[in-house]
Parts: structure tokens; sequence; C-alpha cells
């Protein structure tokens, strides 16, 4: 690291935000701020601070996520959340030398980019624009600068993003815009017809994570959680299982399945052959749930792995392509 200059590889996710320097991550916060709602909208926490108040404050505080399905939805919320992020890189100081490469969905539109670079640029002197299946791949090490195909799936929480690469560019991607916070409205839906009962999406996401699976285990896991009944409006506990998670993520991962064959039909059969030896890579939050590997496997019939960093990956490639500006020239751009 230069004395006086600091460089940043920044992903701003619906759900997380994680800044790189050098290979090291950081900061990782989830993207929530806690607004008080009248007045000026003060910020008054952010991170995993606002994220633990979900559900639990009075009406005189809007806990929100500024970024929806990818994209800046609120910018000065993610303007302040930003700062604060970088403040806590302990680059505040740095300001004036501060380099940032931000990452964007890929599909993202003109007016959507420019959001991100007008919040990039009130943080940083230098800023650059990288694609997320660009920076994912880069921060998981496939071998994108060859012609050779490869494809990589990015299971986020407001995004589901499939894209092959080679040469450092993107061939062909697809970006859904629904990603895990959509398998948690499932499950919230799901226990809603089987049970009566209304849990809200913190609920939904943490039986996802302990007990959730793509596909029937031995092992069916069971949860006991504190439901509100749907027509009393009172307390009721209900034991939820793996398989009543299978059966509420099963059209979601269909429609996953749908968007990945569409980006496989448009990739021409040279680079399928490609990826059919080198399979499928799996990253973002979504691609720790449970045997999505080996369903995603058995449904495209090519075989899919798991990345040792998916929730950091994105963020790790970023930081990664400042020394790669040579070769990512059309796939970098300066702001
Ligand atoms: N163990 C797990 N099992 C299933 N899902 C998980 C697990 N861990 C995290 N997730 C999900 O991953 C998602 C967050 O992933 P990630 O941080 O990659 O998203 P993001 O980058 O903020 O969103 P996006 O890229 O769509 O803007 C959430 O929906 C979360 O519920
Ligand atoms: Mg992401």
């Amino acid at each position: 690291m230069a004395l006086f200059s600091r460089e940043l590889g920044i992903d701003l996710g619906t759900m997380n935000s994680v800044i790189v320097e050098g290979s090291q991550v950081i900061v990782m916060e989830p993207t929530v701020a806690a607004i008080v709602n009248e007045d000026a909208r003060k910020m008054v926490e952010w991170g995993q601070a606002a994220r633990d108040m979900m559900g639990r404050v009075s009406e005189s505080i809007d806990i929100v996520r500024p970024l929806q399905n990818g994209v800046i939805a609120e910018y000065s919320v993610t303007e302040g959340i930003l700062k604060e992020m970088i403040k806590k890189a302990g680059a505040t100081s740095f300001l004036g030398s501060t380099k940032i490469i931000i990452t964007t969905p890929f599909g993202i539109t003109s007016v959507e980019r420019r959001a991100v670079e007008a919040v990039a640029l009130s943080s940083a002197r230098e800023v650059y624009l990288i694609s997320q299946p660009i920076s994912a791949a880069l921060g998981v090490d496939l071998p994108i600068g060859t012609p050779s195909g490869n494809m990589l799936i990015n299971l986020g929480g407001g995004t589901h993003q499939v894209a092959v690469l080679a040469m450092w560019d993107i061939v062909n991607a697809n970006t859904a815009k629904t990603g895990g916070l959509a398998f948690d409205e499932a499950i919230i839906s799901h226990l809603r017809k089987k049970f009566g009962v209304i849990i809200g999406q913190p609920t939904a996401e943490k039986i996802k994570i302990n007990i959730g699976s793509a596909i029937r285990l031995n092992e069916n896991k069971n949860m006991e959680i504190q439901g509100q009944d749907q027509v009393t409006g009172l307390p009721k506990p209900i034991n939820v299982t793996t398989d009543d998670i299978v059966d509420a993520l099963e059209q979601p991962l269909i429609d996953l399945v749908t968007l990945i064959r569409n980006t496989l039909e448009k990739t021409p059969p040279e680079l399928i052959s490609d990826i059919i030896d080198r399979g499928v890579a799996l990253c973002g939050g979504g691609a720790l749930l449970t045997g999505i590997d080996k369903y995603l496997t058995k449904a495209l019939g090519i075989p899919a792995y798991l990345v040792d960093n998916p929730m950091t990956c994105t963020a790790e490639g970023a930081s990664k392509a400042f020394g790669m500006r040579n070769v990512l020239k059309r796939s970098l751009i300066r702001v």
C-alpha cells in the first residue's frame, strides 16, 4: 500500500457490501440503514447494527435497504452507507487520493449506472466501474483470459446473474431481478399456506440458512419457530422441516434453471463444451444453500461447484483488477 494512496475494491450488494484492499476483506456489512423518518431523514445506524433493528423498532425509524435488485433505489442512503464504510476502512483521511473500483450488476441501465458513478465519486478521487460477473470471475481465479469459455453464476440477495466469460470479457449474460430475498418470500408464502402462520423476512432467511436445502436430505432437519397466527394474530409456534423448505423453494429454483438454460442456449457450442469440461462456478451468498450445487448439476447436466469465497469474491476481484488495467481494457471503465 502506497503511503498516500489507497486502492479499494468495492461491491455494494442488495444485502451485503464489501470493501477489499489488496487481498484482504477490510469491511463487510449488511447494506442496511436505520433512518429517522421525520425531518431530514437522518441516518442513525447502518450495517449490522441497523440490520439487528429490523422488525424491532417504532414507526419513527425506517429500516431500509437502499439497494433493490442490485441497483441504487435510495441515493442519499447509499451515499451515507458508502461514506461510513470508507470511514471504517480508515480511508477518510486519504479521501483526496483514494482510488476505487466499484462493481455494477450486468445489464444495468445508463441511469442506474450514473447513480453508482455519482455515489462513488462522492467518496473517492479516482473511480472505475467493473461488471460484477467479471470481478467475481477474477475473485475466484477463473481463467477468463483465454479463448475457452467459463460460466459463472452469482446468486445474490436481489439478483441472479449468469455469465459466460472468455478473453477478459462477457460473451453473453443474463440478469434476473430476483435473488435470495425471493427465496425468503417463497418460504413465507409456503408456511402461511401450510400452517396459517405469518413470519417476517429475517425469520424466513434464518430458516433457509439453518435447515434449508434445494434437495431432499437423508436427515430431515427441523427448527421450532414462533410465527403469528394468520387469523387470530396471536403467537403460534410451528415446527418447520428441511422438506418444507425444499417444497417452498421448488418454483424459484425452476425459475433459476430457466434463466441459466436461456443463457446456455445463446452460447456458441465450442464454449459449451469448455463449460462442460470446467464446470459452472457458483458464487454469491445464495450458493451456500445446501444442495444447490447438486440440484443444478442434475438440472443442467453440467457439473456445478461452490467457490471458496462466495460472499466476497466480487469485491476481491474488483481489488485485483487494479493490477490488471492493461488486460481488462474495455471491461474496466474510468468514470
Ligand atoms: N447458508 C446460506 N444458505 C442459503 N442462502 C444464503 C446462505 N447464506 C447467505 N445466503 C443468502 O445470500 C444472499 C446474500 O448474498 P450476497 O451477499 O452475495 O448478495 P448481495 O451481493 O448483497 O446481492 P446482489 O448481488 O443481488 O445485489 C441472501 O439472500 C442470503 O439469504
Ligand atoms: Mg452481489
